[in-house]
């Protein structure tokens, strides 16, 4: 009889953890996200009123976080270099009818140029009184091979995604510290997590700036009201490939990968629940980018299933591998 119980509720372990591998096969967010997305606080109520600067604005996912955020009723500063294309986005923005032309700074700004960093944060103060939140998103992107990667590249990468974060961060910590207030969002990338051939330099800068912000946090331990918040998005329909450097890399050459990209807006929905809710570090993704991510970080012996028989096959279509 013993024996019998006991296979009982062996079996209907087993069966748990099937219903929950099979449920999981169903998110897009990791699940401290997917929790606040529940029963946290909802955006509306967390982010109305704040005065939010969002670099990258003038196309993909910081030209959809301006427009959700500007039905929200926030105040915002939209930068990137291409000037016109701000402009459009800001009436894009204004389309909605929450906001006022006063209630939109376009300040165009070249993450490369440092030293421009100081006199935009002055102007974003003497425009708005205060910054709420600084979203880091601007970046760029290549796809080639290292063996075809110019030097020159992986400087632009280093440049722009990460000291180029660094350095605007910098202008207006000073800022938040002085009122003990405020959200600093980066936008960082699976593939920093999970490596995807293709993309080493990008991934150097974007892994880069998790050394950084780790160690900023530490040392923001006597500022309980500043937050960072680390967002890693798998694929997201957006501009980054077109705008991307290829080196003297042929496209014929690009892996027949399936990318599994997200809706844009979806992946806005989710950012905008993690800083509603402070979250720290979070992943957003299509499936089965998001379970390669977990099986990657979590699942000992990940080399050698990865690398089996099979799992070499699987690998190359999960886009972890890349074989010539
Ligand atoms: N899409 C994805 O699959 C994905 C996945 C993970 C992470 N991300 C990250 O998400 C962020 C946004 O990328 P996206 O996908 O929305 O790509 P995107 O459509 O190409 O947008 C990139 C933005 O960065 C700006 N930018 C590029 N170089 C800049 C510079 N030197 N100074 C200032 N701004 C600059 C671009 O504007 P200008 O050209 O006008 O300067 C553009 O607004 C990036 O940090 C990217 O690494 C994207």
């Amino acid at each position: 009889m013993m024996g019998f119980e006991f296979w009982m509720l062996a079996l209907c372990a087993l069966l748990l953890l099937v219903l929950g591998l099979l449920s999981f096969l169903w998110l897009d967010s990791d699940l401290t996200l997917l929790r606040a997305a529940w029963m946290g606080q909802c955006p509306e109520q967390a982010l109305a009123d704040k005065v939010v600067w969002i670099t990258g604005a003038s196309s993909g996912i910081g030209e959809e976080l301006a427009f959700q955020l500007s039905k929200l009723g926030v105040c915002l500063v939209l930068s990137a270099r291409r000037g016109q294309e701000l402009e459009r986005v800001k009436r894009r923005c204004l389309e909605n009818g929450n906001l006022k032309e006063k209630d939109i700074l376009v300040l165009p700004l070249d993450l490369a140029d440092t030293s421009s960093h100081d006199i935009a944060t002055k102007t974003v103060l003497q425009e708005f009184g205060r910054i709420d939140i600084l979203v880091n998103n601007g970046g760029v992107a290549h796809a080639s091979l290292v063996e075809n990667t110019n030097m020159d590249i992986f400087k632009v990468l280093i440049e722009v995604n990460y000291l180029g974060t660094v350095s605007l961060t910098k202008c207006v910590l000073p800022h938040m510290m002085e009122r003990n207030q405020g959200k600093i969002v980066v936008m960082k990338s699976l593939v920093g997590i999970v490596p995807r051939p293709l993309c080493s330099g990008y991934a150097a800068s974007k892994l880069a700036l998790r050394g950084f912000f780790d160690v900023l946090r530490t040392e923001l331990f006597d500022y309980p009201g500043i937050t960072l918040s680390m967002i890693c998005p798998g694929p997201v329909h957006s501009n980054i490939f077109q705008n991307a450097f290829t080196g003297d890399f042929t496209e014929t050459r690009l892996p027949k990968i399936p990318l599994f990209k997200m809706e844009t807006s979806r992946c806005v929905q989710l950012i905008l629940v993690s800083l509603a809710n402070d979250l720290e570090d979070i992943w957003i993704a299509n499936q089965p980018v998001l379970l390669r991510a977990y099986v990657w970080q979590y699942v000992p012996f990940r080399d050698w299933i990865l690398q089996g028989r099979y799992g070499k096959y699987i690998s190359k279509v999960l886009g972890i591998t890349w074989y010539r």
